[in-house]
């Protein structure tokens, strides 16, 4: 299949304001270009800086069909290595996580420090350079706690991303976090489904019950009434005057999500923190809180942090927990979404929570965006779909990923 056709023509097809044309969701060609365009150029989130403790500790991702180490060297640094032998190309590791002093290939014991370097090499002819034979790496960075890889050779910028998200992130205290639970859900849909859902809150209140007791996000930012405007206007005043001028400050104080991606500059990640309904501690079933205070928080008026990060990631920070989800594309039609909740590291299960009630409103909410994605894969897939409107007063998020993607899709 030759991509500048099959791409050229979703170009020609695109309309701003539209959902793609079917077969950007479909077709395996088109697929491949965004593995080139977006998996393998940009900064992809892979794994918690909490996983990795102790020199040695690994965890293997699988990032668009390139199969990863992230694996702590020392006390300060975390390396990423492609999980393939230099050798005759085997999976050096199918653990998924784990802890090592080396790696060994399972084929032909071939044998790989913590660094990626060739320690041993059974049956290596003596005119090879063992320097030359070791795992390749891959560009890591690590953001509060989040740890981000790019397989590209020469990654976008992360400064901005760093500077911008990091202030924010760094009270949540992930880095000292503990994981508390994890979920991998297979959904049938393609990863710009997941995002576009993401991207809107139209459908919030016929499929989130939970969800929108907890949050404003089902108000357009146009048509939001007067008096919930009031309501969220003395929500982040009695927040100012205690933590005006801190990251703990709630900045976002309109309804809606904020405009992302950015138009206009291109910009790829964002995070704002806002309010939560009143009697709202946390994003949790009954609004009181789900677990210990994490990180610097030490009360509860201090609403909830969204940050997210194309094309992979999105995290809801809250006084007592966070939760990431991880999007990771598994072919066209199939995306693995990896939703993990953390706590504070001294927190005890049983003792400072109930898992059951940590997770409930993610695990229900996470679970109802997996269900309307797969089936609006099933219809997009359909000899009947054309591209559908989208609305400019509730959608327009959605708006903004498609012209992201098409521009970069356009080169
Ligand atoms: S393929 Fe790994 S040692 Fe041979
Ligand atoms: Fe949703």
């Amino acid at each position: 299949m030759d991509w500048n056709v099959t791409v050229g023509e979703l170009l020609r097809d695109y309309r701003e304001g539209w959902t793609l044309p079917g077969r950007a969701y479909t077709e395996p060609a088109l697929y491949e270009h965004d593995v080139s365009t977006f998996w393998r150029k940009d900064w992809i989130f892979v794994a918690h800086l909490c996983e990795l403790r102790q020199p040695g500790d690994f965890v293997a991702v699988e990032v668009a069909g390139d199969s990863l180490l992230v694996v702590r060297q020392d006390g300060a640094t975390v390396a990423a290595l492609h999980n393939v032998c230099p050798h005759r190309g085997s999976i050096v590791t199918e653990q998924r996580a784990g802890h090592c002093r080396r790696f060994v290939c399972p084929y032909h014991q071939w044998t790989f420090d913590l660094k990626g370097r060739l320690r041993a090499a059974p049956g290596l002819d003596a005119r090879h350079d063992r320097a030359d034979l070791g795992l390749r790496r891959a560009h890591v960075r690590e953001l509060a706690g989040l740890i981000f890889v790019s397989t590209a050779e020469n990654p976008t910028d992360f400064g901005p991303v760093a500077a911008t998200v990091g202030p924010m992130l760094q009270p949540q205290g992930l880095a000292g976090a503990r994981i508390a639970h994890s979920e991998e859900y297979v959904v049938e849909a393609n990863w710009k489904v997941l995002w576009e859902n993401h991207a809107e809150c139209l459908h919030c209140v016929s499929n989130h019950p939970e969800y929108v007791k907890a949050n404003f996000d089902r108000f357009g930012p146009n048509t939001t009434p007067p008096h919930v405007n009031a309501r969220i206007a003395a929500i982040a005043e009695a927040n100012r005057l205690r933590w005006g001028g801190t990251a703990l400050e709630i900045e976002q104080v309109t309804t809606g999500f904020p405009s992302f991606p950015d138009r206009e500059e291109g910009r790829w990640y964002g995070c704002e923190r806002t309010a939560l309904v009143e009697g709202w501690a946390t994003e949790s079933v009954d609004g009181r809180l789900v677990a210990p205070y994490m990180g610097e928080y030490s009360s509860y008026d201090v609403g909830t942090l969204r940050v997210r990060v194309l094309p992979n990631l999105w995290l809801h920070g809250n006084c007592d927990y966070a939760v990431t989800t991880a999007l990771f594309p598994d072919g066209p039609t199939r995306t693995r979404a990896r939703v993990t909740w953390l706590v504070a590291a001294a927190a005890q299960e049983g003792a400072d929570y109930d898992r059951e009630r940590l997770v409930a409103i993610w695990k229900a909410t996470s679970e109802q965006d997996w269900l309307v994605c797969r089936r609006q894969q099933a219809g997009l897939s359909s000899s009947a779909y054309r591209p559908g409107p989208l609305s400019e007063e509730s959608e327009y998020n959605v708006i903004r990923f498609l012209s992201w993607y098409v521009k970069r899709l356009g080169g």
